[in-house]
């Protein structure tokens, strides 16, 4: 039976694994759902987002090579919502089954010196960074940087943790003295003017489709808000899409990738980071688009064809993070316009994600700043309110 792409597309009733059991892969699991495909969970977490909402769930360590090749042998195709797999754990699993996006791909993107020399060698712009290694390679880097500048680890951070800004001399010793392990990079501050992101989306064939330009805002080292389109001129935004499209193509990628930026003051877009996975700065397009990042991920890794990252509608989205935003949940739903997502995490714990709010405006009707937090309703954070003295 021929399939209605390429010859390697998984047809329906096809398995998809996914390494981890966050809320990426519960969203992703239900978007293969719709497109007739089951999804097995490798994850340490039984009762975990993913799990509750897939057709098989594998328990074990992502280091357990027992766990990986029982995962492995259920599925047809592999992919990730947790990137941080060993080197070993990778290679297991591409013996045995296609790895989409590639090994070579989550090795770049787990390691800042890795992604950044990457990113440097294929001639997108970053921000000055430098490999610290030891006390001395720190005072080059706060020659070479000057202040302020931040301290980050190579691995396993996210949200913000594992990094420390330097802004005197005295930051510098304890910051490269708690920031483990090591080799660090340190980075130089971008005084940008916004944060922007793009998830592109490239399929086997090689053609590749860019969602539209997403700006970002964070709090507490967390993403809070993220906009649709961003609200930059037409020249930065297709900046950043030309440069998504670099880096999938450089990197060959089949999946997804969601590219988070900096816009500096002079109008000159910067590459942040990279995630060869769904990110959250895209579940805006979970309500404002015909096809969203979990749809377009699932079928860059089933071998589907891409159809185009077409967006209906203006959008915000807004993270639920621990438990004062989850105390709102009844509000939230009580209101009309808010569009909720849930995780199902059980535990509502400060700074973790517990869920999102996305917001529609008709199409080139995002409005202000003001008009964005009104149709948040319960979740409004009263711009101008709350610095009012008399409160
Ligand atoms: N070089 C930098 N200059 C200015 N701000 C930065 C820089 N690096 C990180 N940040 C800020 O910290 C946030 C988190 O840093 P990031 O490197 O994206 O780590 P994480 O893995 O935690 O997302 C960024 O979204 C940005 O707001
Ligand atoms: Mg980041």
């Amino acid at each position: 039976m021929s399939t209605p792409s390429s010859p390697a597309a998984l047809p329906p009733g096809a398995v998809l694994g996914i390494v981890g059991g966050g809320q990426l892969g519960r969203m992703s699991a239900v978007a293969a759902a719709q497109l007739g495909y089951r999804t097995h969970i490798l994850t340490d977490e039984p009762e975990g987002p993913a799990a509750q909402v897939a057709h098989a769930v594998t328990i074990g360590a992502y280091d357990d090579p027992d766990a990986l090749r029982r995962f492995a042998t259920a599925v047809d195709v592999v992919t990730f919502e947790f990137e941080n797999i060993s080197a070993d754990g990778l290679e297991l699993l591409a013996s045995l089954r296609p790895v989409r996006p590639s090994g070579h791909i989550l090795r770049i993107s787990q390691d800042r010196v890795a992604e950044k020399r990457f990113l440097t060698e294929a001639g997108i712009p970053v921000a000055p960074w430098r490999e610290v290694s030891t006390p001395q390679d720190l005072s080059v880097a706060r020659t070479d940087l000057g202040l302020p500048f931040i301290l980050k680890t190579t691995r396993l951070g996210y949200d913000g943790k594992g990094q420390s800004r330097i802004r005197r001399d005295e930051d510098m010793q304890p910051a490269f003295d708690t920031l483990v392990p090591h080799p660090l990079v340190a980075e130089g501050m971008v005084d940008f003017a916004c944060e922007i992101s793009v998830m592109v989306a490239r399929g086997l064939d090689g053609i590749a489709v860019t969602f539209d330009v997403t700006e970002n805002r964070h709090r507490n080292g967390i993403l809070d808000l993220s906009l649709a389109p961003a609200r930059v001129p037409e020249t930065i935004r297709d900046d950043a899409r030309k440069i998504a499209l670099r880096i999938a193509d450089a990197l060959d990628l089949v999946g997804l990738l969601g590219v988070e930026m900096f816009v500096d003051r002079d109008g000159q877009v910067l590459v942040n980071e990279i995630a060869p996975r769904p990110h959250n700065s895209g579940h805006w397009t979970m309500d404002a688009c015909p096809v969203d990042q979990f749809a377009m991920h699932v079928r860059a890794v089933t071998g589907l064809p891409l159809p185009p990252a077409a967006r209906h509608s203006d959008a915000a989205m807004k993270n639920l993070v621990g438990p004062d935003d989850m105390a709102l949940w009844p509000a939230i739903l009580a209101t009309p316009g808010l569009l909720p997502h849930h995780y199902g995490k059980t535990e509502a714990r400060p700074g973790r994600k517990m869920g999102h709010v996305n917001v529609l405006f008709p199409a080139g009707a995002l409005p202000g700043e003001f008009g964005v937090d009104a149709a948040l309703g319960p979740l409004a954070e009263g711009y101008g309110q709350q610095d009012d003295p008399t409160d």
